[in-house]
């Protein structure tokens, strides 16, 4: 996260902008305070993903019980070669981009047609941009990249449109943090965005036994865990609070009625937390919780019913075999 710096890096072929400080610390601010003071406390999952939370989650994908990400990139992998066989030149935008290696499976079966892609990396975390863009400028000399550090549920429509044919992807099953108002609106603004031949792709995690979606999200390392805690430290940096961590414990379960994955941090004993920013010190009493993320799990009709309104259709809708996990593709509907 830089609410500072706007540009970061500049080369030939590498463009890396920040489009936060147009948001500014001072609403990051406030929509932390706002969270926390309200009567069922709250911090938005986006401020998970400081450095150390984008490594954390990183490491959360190599978990043996968290199947997400290795099942989705086994369906990037099926439907790479086709889906990247196109004989003009188009951008890749990838919202919430993190680490490179889901987009490398993509690159890798575009392997001959580089000069005529242009990789759009959207990310909130400045380290993870410009991470992957070192690795893929190496790997690909040829490849344009133009990143940004933003808040892509904000500030998609900052990314300028170029004439090339746009590919956007919202992938992880990101979309599953929003509720289904917030989900519903990011999916049309996704399709405002693109025109007849472009294409979206997002990945929906999906209902599956509870066991499973459980231990994906307690695992046995504590990954999760220090994942979920580290959203403390983020917010002391941000607001000058003084959480202690060790205050606090991982608390993460199905809830069936919303479908959803809760992750909570529960206080297990009374605590007072203070910021020069608060108007008067917070009080949690043990027992309390602060609402950290929502991690929604969709149906086929979920899903459909999500995209209901937002001017598209379904051209082609991939699973894995045991179908934990859904990568969707979408046009515009004419
Ligand atoms: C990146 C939002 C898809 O919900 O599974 C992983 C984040 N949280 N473990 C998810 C997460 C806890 C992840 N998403």
């Amino acid at each position: 996260m830089n609410f500072s710096e706007t540009g970061i890096l500049q080369q030939e072929k590498v463009r890396i902008k920040n489009l936060l400080p147009d948001i500014g610390i001072e609403q990051a601010r406030q929509e932390i305070i706002d969270g926390l003071s309200s009567k069922d406390p709250s911090i938005s999952s986006k401020f998970f993903y400081d450095e150390k939370g984008s490594l954390l989650f990183e490491e959360i994908t190599q978990l043996k019980e968290y199947y997400p990400t290795r099942t989705e990139k086994g369906i990037l992998k099926a439907i790479a070669p086709e889906f990247m066989n196109r004989n003009r030149s188009f951008e890749i935008i990838e919202l919430g981009s993190g680490d490179c290696s889901k987009i490398s499976i993509l690159l890798k079966a575009a392997e001959r047609n580089m000069p005529h892609i242009k990789y759009i990396p959207v990310d909130f975390s400045q380290s993870a941009i410009s991470d992957s863009a070192n690795i893929l400028s190496e790997r690909y000399p040829e490849l344009e990249i133009d990143g940004y550090v933003a808040d892509f549920i904000h500030q998609l429509n900052l990314i300028p449109h170029s004439e090339k044919d746009r590919i956007v992807c919202f992938l992880g099953s990101t979309i599953g943090n929003f509720n289904k108002t917030e989900a519903k609106e990011i999916i049309k603004n996704l399709s405002k965005g693109i025109l007849k031949n472009d294409t979206l792709l997002l990945g929906f995690d999906l209902v599956k036994p509870e066991e499973v979606l459980h231990a994906a999200y307690n695992d046995s390392l504590g990954v999760t865990e220090q994942f979920n805690k580290n959203i403390l430290n983020v917010v002391n940096g941000i607001i000058q609070s003084d959480f202690n961590l060790d205050a606090f414990e991982h608390r993460a379960f199905f809830n069936p009625e919303q479908s959803r994955i809760e992750m909570h941090l529960c206080a297990i004993k009374d605590v007072e937390i203070n910021s020069p920013f608060f108007e008067q010190t917070i009080h949690l009493k043990e027992g309390d919780s602060i609402h950290t993320e929502n991690s929604h799990k969709f149906t086929r009709e979920s899903i459909y019913e999500l995209i209901d309104e937002a001017g598209l259709e379904i051209k082609r809708f991939h699973t894995d075999s045991d179908n934990w996990f859904a990568l969707v593709e979408f046009k515009k509907k004419v």
